[in-house]
This record gives structure tokens, C-alpha cells and sequence, in this order.
């Protein structure tokens, strides 16, 4: 059986690595590697795929930035004669990023098996653009895997049938156990003078946040006050830093001496840097998740979140963007007021040797189209 795995931006790439290792060590199944190009960037894209001993692509897209109408065509244009080519028996999508529904309506109108890893969630919040990206991506895929209970729930009340959907747990958490001993072996708070314990970890990088002005503005009133007591380390996403410039922030944020901007972190150190954080702020998904593992309180900066499992039993809290509830609940940490997290079931390092093993007994190996 023949499965065609596609990747494209950076949150893709450690959800990719387990299931190309499940894939290659499985009997039933011949995996091809896809990259769209949509991060393109050394510390966006080829460092992850070296840390993570992620196979080189067999193919790799070349497609970059632009619109979402421009990337999202233009990866269509390019997949589909490659799935001509290679008649794969399924196409397997990961999370919520243009190249997922790009490469998975490619799939559906070729005959080809779409699989979704990460099927599910829902933020319910149709601004935002992934929550569309997850929407249709699950609406035309025939094998779902989720990772949380929420996501199961949510595809059986949109009317997908049960047969599709298993809860197998969650392949970036994998990945995270996996490399938890060699990210120890980072030096990176060494590199950057930190105690552990003794600093914060901030991602931003959502348009909600980073493009509007207003907003962004507001965030950094709480930075402001947050880093007066405790330094923040900033790894600072591409577009982030562009709007910096373009939005005249600079000056602002220098002038705030314990925030660190740095450059996009690999992801052995990243995960040094938030298991040995205070508190990690983010507008992330998949780091309310990591943070979840590692017990270290995680402040959401958003108004919702797609992964509940991570505020109901996890270490995260939803605190929006306003001042008032960002440093209410900095405080609370601060103090030690934090519930013991819990670990989510099934969220064990085996996610994807379970996909590796329902899709080998569910996909039979049948012609493209046919
Ligand atoms: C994309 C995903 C988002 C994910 C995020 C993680 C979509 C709709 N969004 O958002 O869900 O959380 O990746 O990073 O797919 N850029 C570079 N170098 C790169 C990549 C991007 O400089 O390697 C810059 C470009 O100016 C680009 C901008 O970042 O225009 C945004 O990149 P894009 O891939 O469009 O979206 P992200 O914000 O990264």
C-alpha cells in the first residue's frame, strides 16, 4: 500500500516525523514523502526535518508564500500531477495549514483515500483560518484520527460516520517524548544567560494577533509588565518580526529590556526552552499541547481554543489578549495557585504506530480512481 504523507509549514513537520518512522518500519506500506514548500525558511523547515531525522522529500513543492488563494492553488496545481504519477493508494493530511486542504481536495477529486491526523478539532471560530482549513479538510476525508475525545464528539455531531473516525491519540506528542533526552543536551539557556525556572517563553504569530495593531498593541501592555519581573524569551516568527517593522513597534520593544526577541528556535531547543520555563505565553495550538505534557503552565493569548483537553485537564488557561485577564492569571502562577495537570488519554508516544496499524488494516490496496 502505497501512502502519500504531504507537509508544508512548520507545526506539520514533528506530526510528519513519527508517522514517516511507523510508515517505513511497517510491512504493509510503502510511504512517499511530500513537501509543499509553504515554509521554506532553514529555521523554519530543513532544521526541523535534520533534528527530527525526518526523511529527505521525495518531492518537495517549492510553492512559498502568498495569499491563501495563491498557495492554496498553487499547491493543488502542482500535487495533483504528481498523484497522477504515483497513483498512491491514500493521501494523508496532518493539522490545519493551507497545504492540508490544498493537498487533500487534490486527493478526494483524483478517487484517491484522504486520511486526516489531527481530524476534529474545532475552535468554532470561523475568523480564523485553520478552523476553515479543518472544517473541509474533515468533511472529505475518509479515515479520520483524532487526538482528543472533543474531536471524535465534534465529527460524529457534523454527521461523519462512525466507522471513520478512531481516537488514536496524539503524533506530536510522540515526537516530544521521543526527544526529550536530546533536547536536555541543548545549551541554549547556557547560550542565552537563563536559569530554569527563572523566565518565560512567548510565540505570537497569529494574523488575529500580529496583524492588528490594536491588539498587538495591548499584548505588549502585559509584556510590558511581565517582563519587570520575570525575563521573556521571544522566538520570533517571520511574520511577526515583519509586522514589528511594518507596524513601528520596534522602538517599543526595545525599550523593554527583559524581552528577548530571537531568531525561529530548532525544535531541540525550543523544547529545552519551554520544559525548563516559569510559564510559556502563546498564541499557539500544538504548544498548549506540548506544555500540557510537560507541566509547565501555558497562557493562552486567544478568546477559544480547538484543544480543550488542554484547559480541562492540562496546564493551559484561555486568557484573550486583554491586559486585565493575562496578568490576573500571570499572577495566579506566579503564586502557585495552578491545579496538578493531568495527562490527556492515549497521549503515550504511540500515536502513530496505531495509524500505522488501522490504516494497513483498513486501506485495502486498490488503483487510484478505482
Ligand atoms: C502557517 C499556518 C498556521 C501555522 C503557522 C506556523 C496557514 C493558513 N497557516 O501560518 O496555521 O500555525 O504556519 O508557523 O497555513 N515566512 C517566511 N519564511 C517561511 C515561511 C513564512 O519568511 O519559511 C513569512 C512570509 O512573509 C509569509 C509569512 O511568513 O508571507 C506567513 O507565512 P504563511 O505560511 O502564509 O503563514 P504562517 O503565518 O506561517
Amino acid at each position: 500500500m502505497k501512502i502519500v504523507s504531504v507537509a508544508g509549514a512548520r507545526p506539520n513537520f514533528m506530526k510528519i516525523a513519527p508517522l514517516m518512522e511507523a510508515f517505513r518500519n511497517h510491512p504493509g506500506i510503502t510511504p512517499m514523502l511530500v513537501h509543499t514548500g509553504q515554509h521554506y525558511d532553514e529555521r523554519m523547515s530543513d532544521l526541523f526535518f535534520r533534528q527530527l531525522g525526518i526523511p529527505e522529500p521525495d518531492i518537495n513543492l517549492g510553492i512559498g508564500s502568498g495569499s491563501h488563494a495563491v498557495q492554496t492553488a498553487e499547491i493543488m496545481k502542482v500535487f495533483e500531477p504528481i498523484c497522477l504519477e504515483h497513483k498512491p493508494d491514500a493521501v494523508l493530511v496532518v493539522g490545519d495549514v493551507n497545504s492540508t486542504i490544498a493537498c487533500g481536495l487534490v486527493a478526494v477529486k483524483l478517487g484517491i483515500k484522504l486520511v486526516h491526523v489531527e481530524a476534529g478539532l474545532r475552535s468554532f471560530d470561523r475568523a480564523m483560518p485553520e478552523e476553515i482549513n479543518r472544517l473541509l479538510t474533515d468533511a472529505i476525508s475518509d479515515i479520520l484520527f483524532c487526538t482528543e475525545q472533543s474531536g471524535v464528539d465534534n465529527l460524529l455531531h457534523e454527521g461523519v460516520a462512525r466507522e471513520k473516525v478512531f481516537l488514536v491519540g496524539n503524533v506530536m506528542i510522540d515526537t516530544l517524548i521521543k526527544n526529550r533526552a536530546k533536547a536536555d543536551a541543548s545549551p541554549i539557556l547556557e547560550d542565552l544567560g537563563l536559569r530554569a525556572g527563572e523566565y518565560a517563553v512567548l510565540t505570537l504569530h497569529r494574523p488575529s494577533n500580529v496583524d492588528d495593531p490594536a491588539i498587538f498593541g495591548r499584548l505588549l501592555d502585559s509584556l510590558e509588565v511581565i517582563q519587570r519581573d520575570l525575563p521573556i524569551v521571544f522566538p520570533t516568527h517571520p511574520r511577526t518580526r515583519k509586522n514589528i517593522g511594518v507596524m513601528g513597534l520596534g522602538e517599543r520593544i526595545d525599550g523593554m529590556k527583559n524581552l528577548r526577541l530571537i531568531d525561529p528556535a530548532g525544535y531541540l531547543d525550543f523544547l529545552k526552552l519551554t520544559a525548563n520555563a516559569r510559564l510559556v505565553l502563546t498564541d499557539s495550538g500544538g504548544i498548549q499541547e506540548e506544555t500540557t505534557i510537560l507541566k509547565v503552565p501555558c497562557l493562552t493569548l486567544r478568546e477559544n481554543t480547538e484543544r480543550p483537553v488542554t484547559a480541562e485537564i492540562g496546564s493551559n488557561q484561555i486568557v484573550g489578549t486583554t491586559p486585565e485577564r493575562i496578568l490576573e492569571a500571570y499572577r495566579r502562577i506566579i503564586t502557585g495557585q495552578q491545579r496538578r495537570p493531568q495527562t490527556p488519554p492515549l497521549w503515550d508516544g504511540q500515536a502513530a504506530v496505531r495509524i500505522a496499524d488501522i490504516l494497513a488494516r483498513t486501506i485495502s490496496s486498490s488503483p487510484a480512481g478505482a
